[in-house]
């Protein structure tokens, strides 16, 4: 029997030997899948999350129908703010509200560093009651936002395609900018530690509002924090994944944070990003999402042509350049895990 630490996923995380690619995709477990539908229509999201039985039925769902490498646990990155104190509502066709946000020194000093246990026990219930169903060979990824990412949140309030509101707080204040992104950052730091101590195999720090910064105004407000987080975790070799969507232009820079694999969008061209990291680091991707809604032969098209950049070096992930899409056929889904799998079995056995 395979223990975790042989899994592909994991040897690939440490740029070891894989006889094949190994692929998991993120929002894997969500809408485009019909056991996932027939769950939603009996409770709310946030009882889908909040419930450790429900999560664990949810995570398992895309193992066992697609059989991806590695699960991740279903949960959502605003867990963290709600538990630093912010309540947020999922709202049907308008994503995720906050009642209160954060602008001022009294309401930054008002949030907690939240008690995991206390405020966040249900995820590492989850945690634990998935590793103890999950076959020895599948891993489990935990993850969180970045502390940039949870701060456009918590200030805006609501999702944005900009984020006006949290750039303006950033740069009219950025002494309490940064007060309150490091008070984020120490929320992530001991949230992703308590994942690992409850059993995740891995983490991925998802930074999706990287690209609406300036590159400068990156390296300053997000990836500096992300590297404390990052030197701050409680792991014992555990890999770390840091997923900036919209950051290529400081790819030298993310390569130097600590992270163990960098998960790219699918606007960077794969060999590109390769030849840049240099192999110091494992790299994570990167088909567009919307190539799923395409037929076989677009897909196969497009897998290949990063199969083939990605070649027989040790150190590629693959996976989507973002989410899944919610209309993705699940058969489409099941194409691209097998198709992985044959491919890049050849090509490394070449
Ligand atoms: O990858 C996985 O399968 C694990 C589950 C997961 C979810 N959200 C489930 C979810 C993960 C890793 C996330 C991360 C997340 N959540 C991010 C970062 C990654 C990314 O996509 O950029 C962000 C920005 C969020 C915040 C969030 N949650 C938004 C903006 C929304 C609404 C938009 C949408 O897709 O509906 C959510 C809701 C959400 N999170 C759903 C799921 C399955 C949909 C809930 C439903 O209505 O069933």
């Amino acid at each position: 029997m395979t223990t975790v630490e042989e899994s592909l996923f994991l040897r690939a995380c440490k740029r070891l030997f894989v006889e094949r690619t190994p692929i998991w995709m993120m929002r894997q477990a969500g809408r485009y899948l019909p056991e996932y539908r027939a769950i939603r229509e009996k409770y709310d999201f946030q009882t889908m999350y909040r419930t450790p039985e429900l999560a664990t039925e949810i995570t398992l769902q895309p193992v066992r129908r697609l059989e991806v490498d590695a699960a991740i646990l279903f949960s959502d990155i605003l867990v963290v703010p709600e538990a630093m104190g912010l309540a947020v509502e999922f709202v049907e066709g308008k994503g995720p509200i906050f009642r209160k946000t954060v602008q001022t020194a009294e309401q930054i000093n008002d949030l907690n560093v939240p008690d995991m246990e206390e405020s966040l026990g249900y995820v590492l219930e989850a945690i634990r009651m998935i590793k103890a169903e999950l076959n020895s060979a599948i891993p489990l990824i935990g993850f969180s936002g970045a502390p940039w990412t949870l701060f456009c949140y918590m200030v805006e309030g609501r999702g944005s395609k900009d984020f006006a509101t949290a750039r303006r707080f950033l740069f009219e204040q950025p002494g309490l900018a940064e007060s309150l992104l490091e008070k984020i950052t120490a929320a992530v730091t001991a949230y992703l530690s308590a994942q690992i101590a409850a059993g995740a195999d891995a983490v991925q720090i998802f930074d999706s509002w990287a690209g609406v910064l300036a590159p400068h105004h990156y390296r300053r407000y997000s990836l500096k924090y992300i590297r404390k987080v990052i030197e701050g975790l409680r792991r014992d070799g555990q890999p770390v994944i840091v997923f900036c969507r919209g950051a290529h232009h400081s790819l030298a820079a993310l390569v130097e944070c600590g992270a163990d694999v960098l998960g790219i969008d699918w606007t960077v061209d794969f060999a590109a990003a390769k030849r840049q990291v240099q192999g110091r680091v494992a790299l994570q991707g990167n088909l567009d999402p919307a190539i799923l809604l395409a037929g076989p032969e677009v897909i196969r098209e497009e897998t290949l042509a990063i199969l083939r950049a990605a070649g027989r070096d040790p150190g590629h992930i693959f996976n989507l350049g973002h989410g899944i899409l919610p209309t993705t056929r699940p058969d489409h889904a099941r194409y691209l895990v097998d198709l992985v799998h044959e491919e890049s079995q050849k090509i490394r056995a070449s």
